[in-house]
């Protein structure tokens, strides 16, 4: 068992009598889940992906990473929310956030289509002037405006450095059939890879959309995938209250429907801060719906401690915390005795770094619930390919159980479609046209 969740935290806020309840719930929606009966059932592919992945197109990743690697000091990788944040998630997490300034064989990655914002795009653009770099460009529906204005600018870069031969550094995961990413793929010949019509933006990690940039950033992409199954296997327990990743949805089920409505979700880790991101999405886009839905945010403690921390402990009682700890860290370090101990700091002597960082989450907990703030703990072994794969899995299905308990379809994301209609009419795009005067109208009284 790769994630243990342990309620230890919650005496005194959650009662047997509110488990039992929110057990028989989770029971139902778990079945739904299983039984591809529920709301948005047509995006349930993610469920069985570890198990029936396409393992041709799989070994076309490989191969295209492999490619990558020897040509280019630089792979720009494109795309947002879904498209994006899962890979830089697992980069971050597995190689480090300071992945790039690393000594190492593989290719820096930079995301850019991740926002609208000129200066990043300027300030990606001047990192490719002088390299040879290639382009994975990551859209399922084939038409979100962030990234296709990033892929328009490097497309260009490409033809003018490599003139025909850009087609061979060209990437591009989309939609088996539909969209313009797809059509330009066809008509160039890019090498290009699938993300299927049941697998929405933000369930898609463990996909082509995942796996390449992670793959070229020399991470041990069959071992996520082997973790991802083995949580599969575990998880398809239908018995509510034994099945770890049916508990987690039960809980913070139950703290929700008791006022807590945000879950904070924290590491001990900076390199998980980009899970912390995902996680958002996952949980954010699936659940806040229907006027429903906790909150999801997040911080990266110690660090948010000393910012955050003063809320979690004393502020509003509107949040319930979710801790990932690591039973054993990446790397240690080594504490060492200063003979004029100067700062007064010898009583850590001898010790190594992650038992401090284990003493400050002990203490942490402690506080944080007696000041009314309950805790959930999730342990993990450690951070690797296997277990993070394993963590990956529970959160995606206690997020769609999650989401069924509330009675929402987890599935879509209708809230997401509104700002683009505004933008598109307010930048003038055809078919626009009566909604632009409206918001005119709007923006001008
Ligand atoms: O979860 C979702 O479906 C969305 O947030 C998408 O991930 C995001 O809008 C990007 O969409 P696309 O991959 O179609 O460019």
């Amino acid at each position: 068992m790769a994630v243990k969740v342990n309620d230890r935290y919650l005496r005194g806020f959650v009662r047997d009598h509110e488990l039992a309840f929110a057990a028989e719930a989770a029971e139902t929606a778990h079945n739904l889940l299983i039984g591809n009966k529920g709301a948005g059932n047509d995006f349930t592919g993610w469920v069985n992906l570890p198990d029936i992945y396409d393992k041709d197109e799989f070994a076309r990743i490989k191969k295209a990473a492999d490619k990558i690697k020897s040509d280019s000091e630089i792979l720009i990788v494109i795309g947002i929310g879904g498209s994006y944040l899962g890979a830089k998630a697992i980069i971050d997490a597995l190689a480090s956030p300071l992945y790039n300034s690393l000594d190492k064989k593989t290719p820096d990655i930079y995301f850019a289509g991740n926002s609208i914002s000129p200066t990043y795009l300027s300030q990606i653009v001047s990192l490719v002037k002088d390299k040879d770099f290639s382009v994975n460009v990551i859209s399922k529906s084939g038409t979100t405006t962030e990234p296709a204005l990033a892929f328009r600018v490097f497309r260009k870069l490409l033809q003018e450095k490599y003139g025909d031969k850009a087609n061979e550094r060209i990437y591009a995961t989309t939609d088996k059939s539909r969209g313009t990413l797809k059509s330009l793929a066809d008509k160039n010949g890019w090498d290009s890879f699938v993300i299927a019509d049941d697998v929405g933006g933000r369930f898609s990690v463990l996909t082509a959309v995942g796996l390449l940039p992670v793959a070229v950033a020399g991470l041990d992409i069959d071992a996520l995938m082997k973790g991802a199954a083995d949580a599969l296997a575990e998880y398809k327990n239908p018995d509510a209250l034994s099945n770890e990743c049916v508990k987690y949805a039960i809980l913070r089920n139950v703290l929700y429907r008791k006022g807590f409505k945000c879950e904070m979700l924290v590491a001990y880790e900076n390199s998980f801060t980009m899970m912390n991101e995902w996680y958002k999405q996952l949980f954010g886009e699936s659940e806040g719906k229907d006027g429903k839905g906790l909150f999801p945010v997040s911080g990266t403690f110690s660090t948010d401690l000393h910012s955050l921390g003063q809320f979690v402990q004393d502020g509003s009682k509107i949040l319930f915390e979710t801790a990932v700890v690591f039973d054993k860290p990446q790397t240690d370090f080594f504490l060492d005795d200063d003979p004029d101990n100067a700062d007064g700091l010898n009583f850590l002597s001898g010790q190594n770094m992650s038992v401090v960082n284990r003493k400050a989450f002990e203490g942490t907990i402690i506080a944080h619930t007696e000041g009314g703030t309950p805790n959930i703990v999730l342990e993990v072994p450690t951070l690797d390919e296997y277990n993070l794969g394993y963590l990956i899995y529970f959160f995606e299905r206690a997020c769609a159980v999650s989401g069924y308990m509330l009675g929402v379809n987890p599935f879509d994301q209708p809230g997401v479609e509104s700002y683009k209609k505004n933008m598109f009419a307010l930048l003038g795009k055809p078919g626009y046209e009566d909604i632009k005067a409206e918001l005119e109208k709007k923006i001008g009284g």
